[in-house]
């Protein structure tokens, strides 16, 4: 079906069905394998098996947060070449979230209980930037893409070389979140300014931060 035949009310009942797979079902995902698939196990003692489920935790709610963003932009989305051209990252975003859930059931964590509150608070935003305009919300694709390049940069810091599998996750996802950025900034994403900016960073550590522990 093309996006000209969806009504409004096929596009919620659409969302409704992407947001319940995004949060407790299996996502849809590309053609891509996980890239930790061609690296092997390593020995890990508890403490850092724990702490980097807990990293892969965070990481994989950052993709919840991906997925309720770009889903609520193209709920908005006013121009079909950029929504069909977001829905190839939004699908990567899938990639990612699925690729980080094997690697916390791998090092034996779980996912975190609240991503149902950062769904739900991402879709809000996204859908409200998607409301101001097309430049607005692929300024704030772009700016988000960003911060978390910054993150899976701090991570890598945390995980040691011998982890090849996670490394090899995180590195995929690194070059995935800067191609998207350089989409949406080619799509005519705006710079956003300062005090949004830092809002974004302030509410993304608040997420770490609670995530790393629930
Ligand atoms: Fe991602
Ligand atoms: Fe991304």
């Amino acid at each position: 079906m093309s996006d000209r035949t969806l009504s409004s009310a096929d596009r919620l009942v659409v969302n409704l069905d992407q947001a319940l797979r995004t949060l407790f079902g299996r996502p849809k995902v590309t053609e891509r394998s996980n890239p930790a698939d061609a690296q092997t196990e390593t020995e890990l003692d508890e403490a850092q098996r724990d702490h980097i489920a807990r990293l892969m935790r965070i990481n994989h709610t950052g993709e919840v947060c991906a997925q309720a963003l770009y889903q609520g932009q193209a709920l908005t989305a006013r121009d079909p070449v950029v929504r069909k051209s977001m829905e190839r990252s939004a699908a990567e975003e899938n990639d990612h979230l699925d690729w980080c859930e094997q690697r916390v059931d791998e090092l034996g964590g779980r996912l975190s209980l609240l991503n149902p509150l950062w769904y739900a608070g991402s879709f809000a935003i996204g859908a409200a930037a998607g409301l101001a305009g097309d430049k607005w919300s692929l300024g704030f694709v772009a700016e988000t893409e960003k911060q978390v390049e910054g993150h899976l940069d701090e991570h890598l810091e945390q995980v040691p070389a011998e982890d090849r599998r996670t490394r090899a996750i995180l590195e995929q996802m690194k070059t995935d979140e800067i191609e998207h950025g350089q989409k949406a900034k080619a799509h005519g994403g705006i710079d956003l300014p300062a005090p949004l900016r830092s809002l974004m960073r302030a509410t993304s550590k608040i997420m770490t931060k609670s995530v790393y522990r629930i």
